[in-house]
């Protein structure tokens, strides 16, 4: 048994992550498990998109992708939708598939690299920018950002200004739809902050939160011949509750909220949402 399962099979879980995070906090992390990948593109450069389709090939099956893509056609109707962090197109390439006129924003051109590289890619347009507050000169039926890609603004400032700056994109009487993570607070023990989420003999993952400022990270931890590479991500996790009123601000309505794609209800179990705000007709 190798040594880190070794001690996950001793200590269980949450001792052998908080061990994990305890060793990312010190000052040689960088040096003992190589760089944090960031770069022009953000959090999604070049090392990141290269893998990314494969990484998160669970999430491109059909019966992901297809009631997302259901609901979303049925929303945009005969208009026009908008991806904020379009990515490599797992949700707008089939969207446009169903002849949906698709636009998509990101900040990271090796993501939409990926998207142009597919049958389809080269069909939707897309913006390089933030989707906090870059304009596009038209407007939509349906703006969405999927995939808790709502969490990559990670302040709250940001957040508000992405529901103003969706709103001034939706024609009257269309729809904001955010796919979003419940905040996984009620799986935290007493005093410490990670919750591991994927744990494999090549592969460690956890979650940290700080409940203080609503800032999170997720962790990946990658063990290659013994050798561990380190890449985090953060983001600001949200609340429905604080959704809704980011929704008001900017003058959009709550118009559905279930746990998921299929339009199952939302319950106090539920681990994610699919939130639907609609921009007023008059
Ligand atoms: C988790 S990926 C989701 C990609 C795609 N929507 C999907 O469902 O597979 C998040 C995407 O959002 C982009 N992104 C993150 N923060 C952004 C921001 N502030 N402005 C524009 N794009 C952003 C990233 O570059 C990345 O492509």
């Amino acid at each position: 048994m190798r040594g880190w399962v070794r001690v996950l099979a001793d200590h269980g879980l949450q001792v052998v992550v908080q061990l994990l995070v305890d060793r990312f906090a010190a000052s040689e992390c960088e040096e003992q498990y190589g760089r944090e990948v960031i770069d022009a593109d953000g959090y999604f450069g070049e090392n990141i998109a290269a893998t990314y389709d494969e990484s998160t090939a669970d999430m491109s099956r059909p019966d992901v992708v297809g009631p997302a893509v259901d609901l979303l056609a049925e929303l945009a109707g005969s208009g026009p939708a908008l991806e904020l962090g379009i990515g490599t197109g797992r949700i707008a390439l089939p969207l446009a598939g169903r002849g949906v006129p698709v636009h998509g924003i990101d900040t990271s051109r090796a993501m939409v690299d990926r998207l142009r590289a597919k049958p389809g890619g080269d069909a939707i347009d897309v913006t390089i920018g933030d989707f906090a507050s870059t304009r596009v000169e038209k407007s939509f039926s349906v703006a969405y950002p999927v995939f808790n890609t709502i969490m990559n603004l990670t302040s709250q400032d940001a957040q508000v200004h992405c529901f103003r700056n969706v709103a001034a994109h939706l024609a009257p009487g269309g729809c904001f739809v955010v796919e979003v993570m419940v905040p996984e607070l009620r799986k935290l023990p007493a005093g410490q902050n990670a919750v591991p989420f994927h744990i494999s003999e090549s592969r460690w993952a956890f979650d940290t939160y700080d409940v203080a400022t609503q800032a999170m990270n997720s962790n990946y931890v990658t063990i290659t011949d013994g050798r561990a590479e380190h890449w985090s991500i953060p983001f600001r996790y949200i609340w429905s509750a604080e959704l809704d009123l980011m929704a008001r601000l900017a003058g959009l309505r709550l118009r559905d909220r279930w746990q998921d794609w299929t339009r199952e209800p939302f319950t106090s179990e539920s681990g994610k949402h699919v939130s639907v705000w609609k921009k007023p007709v008059g």
